[in-house]
């Protein structure tokens, strides 16, 4: 009997201290969060593009607010105070991807750079992609790649303006551009322009690359209503599954076109140009696979050609056709570009080596990327424990987005945001101060390809009012407004009246 109510008193002591410590517990205190309807949350608040509709609900209830996407807890940062305390101050807890349909279907079941949550396979994946793939010393010995693209493309004009063009669609070009520029990197061949190997090769995976940005910027109920998942609205898993299952086999079988030719030194180019250049990023993978086979499966080797791929082409391509945009509706910054091009590099074409003498270009690539950020709102991080963020909870589990795009338009960060000044970057204040321009995101998950994609726009960008006088067609200003998509695309493709730069003629000539 005794043992039995002191069995009891425990039990009661346990009770009454559970009580008390959620009574005496300081209140959850949550971020705002707008009137939101049963099952579906906020979704009801969300049209496209999706950084204008939550720029609008930020303006409304303030620059931290909790929403909720159907089932998913979501934290959308409008400050780069929050930002600071989501990608630096919390870091490691915001370091996690949310499980999305793209990166289930896409990414080998999240399991690739882009789309794996923070933890050893990541930290492993992104070590490989730092050093070995995009360290300064990697981009540096693929500069003649760039250049020779570039240069390519640069010929292809002045060919067609001796033909009597004197319009250009330049959206293409650029897409033509970045895409050789990343296939050269990876696999050492071009799909566009001359000396392309295999046509029909290069046409069925460029096809392919198309409908996959097309897929990915799809919307998908499933990832928010889980119930709906299974329905398939839209058809979007099935073709994802579609795509992938394409874009795998043709990787694969440049995988093992490399493997049959790698010589002993691990190098498997052996003919034309490529050979004076450096391994190609499948050789370097496949030098990590005979190390250690069992990690570096097909599987690890795919993720991180396609992640590559898919993070790196489109996301540069837009960004030069967004400044060439910028440029054409501001003709006096566009001549303010050719004079420093002029007095620093002068009468030959520019190289990269030239770069750091031409701040002010520097200043109009930073200065696109300000006004037209290509991932507004980054790529979506999870947290995966509870942390205050400008003094409220946010429980783990939630989805972080960070609206960039309002970010860079703030009129109390920037002076007069919606013009396109780059002064404002000369001396690079405005990039130090706090998280007010983050273009390629901050802390673990920042961008490892900046470096590479600030060289490719800025060459790109120096090469072509370089060489070429540029206008707008008509009296009317380029159309600026974005397209539906993942990476921001402008909704009209940029269409530019062209003529080779007289001082120019003889080099164009030669090329
Ligand atoms: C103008 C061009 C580019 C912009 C604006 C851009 C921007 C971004 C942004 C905002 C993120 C997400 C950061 C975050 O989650 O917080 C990201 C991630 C990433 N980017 Fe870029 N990017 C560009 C070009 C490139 C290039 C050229 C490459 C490589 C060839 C690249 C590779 C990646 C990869 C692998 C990730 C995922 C990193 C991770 O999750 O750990 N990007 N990029």
């Amino acid at each position: 009997m005794g043992v039995f109510f002191s069995i009891l008193a425990l039990f009661f002591f346990y009770f009454l201290f559970s009580i008390s410590k959620r009574l005496l517990a300081t209140p959850k205190k949550l971020p705002p969060t707008p009137p939101s309807i049963p099952i579906i949350g906020h979704l009801h608040l969300i049209k496209k593009p999706l950084h204008r509709s939550l720029t609008a609900l930020s303006n409304r209830y303030g620059p931290i607010l909790s929403l909720r996407f159907g089932s998913r807890p979501v934290l959308l940062i409008s400050s780069p105070s929050s930002a600071d305390d989501c990608l630096s101050k919390n870091d490691i807890i915001f370091a996690n991807r949310p499980r999305l349909l793209i990166g289930n279907r896409m990414a080998f079941n999240c399991s690739n750079i882009v789309w794996a949550s923070y933890g050893p396979h990541w930290r492993n994946l992104r070590r490989i992609a730092t050093v070995e793939i995009l360290s300064s010393n990697r981009i540096q010995m693929f500069s003649a790649v760039r250049i020779q693209e570039i240069r390519s493309l640069v010929k292809d004009l002045f060919r067609d303006s001796e033909l009597g063009k004197s319009v250009v669609e330049l959206k293409s070009k650029f897409s033509e551009l970045t895409f050789n520029v990343m296939m050269r990197m990876i696999a050492g061949k071009r799909y566009y322009g001359e000396n392309v190997v295999d046509l029909e090769e290069g046409r069925r995976f460029r096809e392919i690359v198309k409908e996959i940005l097309a897929v990915a910027g799809a919307s998908n109920f499933g990832d928010f209503l889980p119930f709906l998942g299974w329905m398939d609205l839209g058809g979007v898993e099935k073709r994802m599954v579609k795509l992938a299952r394409e874009r795998d086999e043709f990787l694969l079988a440049l995988i093992d076109e490399h493997r049959r030719r790698r010589n002993k030194d691990g190098f498997s180019c052996e003919e034309g140009e490529e050979k004076k250049m450096k391994k190609t990023l499948i050789d370097v993978l496949l030098s990590l696979q005979e190390t250690e086979p069992q990690y570096y499966t097909d599987h690890i080797l795919l993720g991180m050609i396609a992640a590559l791929l898919a993070a790196g082409t489109d996301t540069s391509a837009l960004t030069t056709e967004w400044a060439m945009s910028l440029l054409l509706n501001n003709p006096d910054v566009l001549e303010k570009a050719k004079a420093e091009l002029d007095i620093h590099v002068g009468p030959r074409l520019l190289d990269e080596s030239d770069l750091s003498k031409l701040p002010y270009l520097h200043c109009i690539v930073n200065e696109t990327l300000r006004l037209y950020p290509v991932a507004p709102l980054l790529v979506p991080h999870e947290s995966s424990e509870e942390s205050i963020i400008g003094g409220f909870n946010v429980p783990r589990g939630t989805m972080l987005l960070v609206n960039v795009w309002a970010i860079h338009r703030d009129p109390k960060l920037w002076v007069d945001p919606l013009d396109f000044k780059p002064e404002r970057f000369q001396g690079s204040e405005g990039v130090k101060e706090g998280l007010k321009f983050i273009p390629f995101g901050h802390g673990r998950r920042v961008c490892p390809g900046a470096g590479l994609a600030v060289r490719m726009v800025s060459l790109a960008l120096g090469t072509l009012i370089q060489c070429f006088e540029w206008e707008r067609i008509g009296e009317e200003k380029v159309d600026m407004t974005e397209g539906p998509g993942l990476t921001m695309p402008k909704s009209q493709p940029l269409k530019a009246v062209y003529k080779p730069h007289h001082t120019m003629l003889n080099i164009l000539s030669q090329l």
